[in-house]
């Protein structure tokens, strides 16, 4: 994301949009919420019936072009940004304020010790793909 670090090192009040949309973009969590259908219906030409397991795919709809312009782009300064990284309805995620709270803390550390952290060109992260939370294997950095 070059040139998106630097601009939430210089303006702070990006933040919360800036927490929000990267957890649109990275959801940590993928794939570990399964539901239970409650009463038959279709979805996409698929059959659900009642007591069917759904296990749905949080990043899947968080890069829904429907839903989000750019979709595929991280954009620290989204505005309208109703991803689904903590749920939705009866369980949505009890800890989402804190989790929030936290990533918040860690930036602003990162961005205050490591003012013009990056990737080192052509350096990429590589990801962990059998886990099903998103977290990366490698991470080089510069600084
Ligand atoms: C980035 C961090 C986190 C992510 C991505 C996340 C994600 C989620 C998701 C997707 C659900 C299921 C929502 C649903 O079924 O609709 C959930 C539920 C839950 N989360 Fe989190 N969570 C995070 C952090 C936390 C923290 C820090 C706590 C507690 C301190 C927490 C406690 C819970 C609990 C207790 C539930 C179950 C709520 C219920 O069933 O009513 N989570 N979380």
């Amino acid at each position: 994301m070059p040139g998106q670090y630097a601009r939430l090192r210089d303006d702070r009040g990006l933040m919360p949009g800036a927490v929000d949309e990267l957890l649109r973009y990275i959801p940590v969590m993928n794939g570990v919420v399964v539901l239970q259908a409650v009463k038959d219906f279709e979805l996409h030409g698929q059959r659900i019936h009642t007591g069917d397991a759904v296990l749905p795919v949080l990043a899947a709809a968080n890069r829904d072009e429907r839903v989000f312009t750019d979709a595929e782009r991280l954009d620290l300064c989204r505005t309208d940004n109703p991803h689904l990284t903590f749920g939705r309805g009866a369980h949505n995620c009890i800890g989402a304020h804190l989790a929030r709270a936290q990533m918040t803390v860690c930036l602003e550390a990162l961005l205050d010790r490591f003012p013009a952290l990056h990737l080192p060109h052509g350096h990429f992260p590589t990801w962990d793909d059998e886990s099903p939370s998103k977290s990366p294997l490698t991470l080089p950095v510069g600084w």
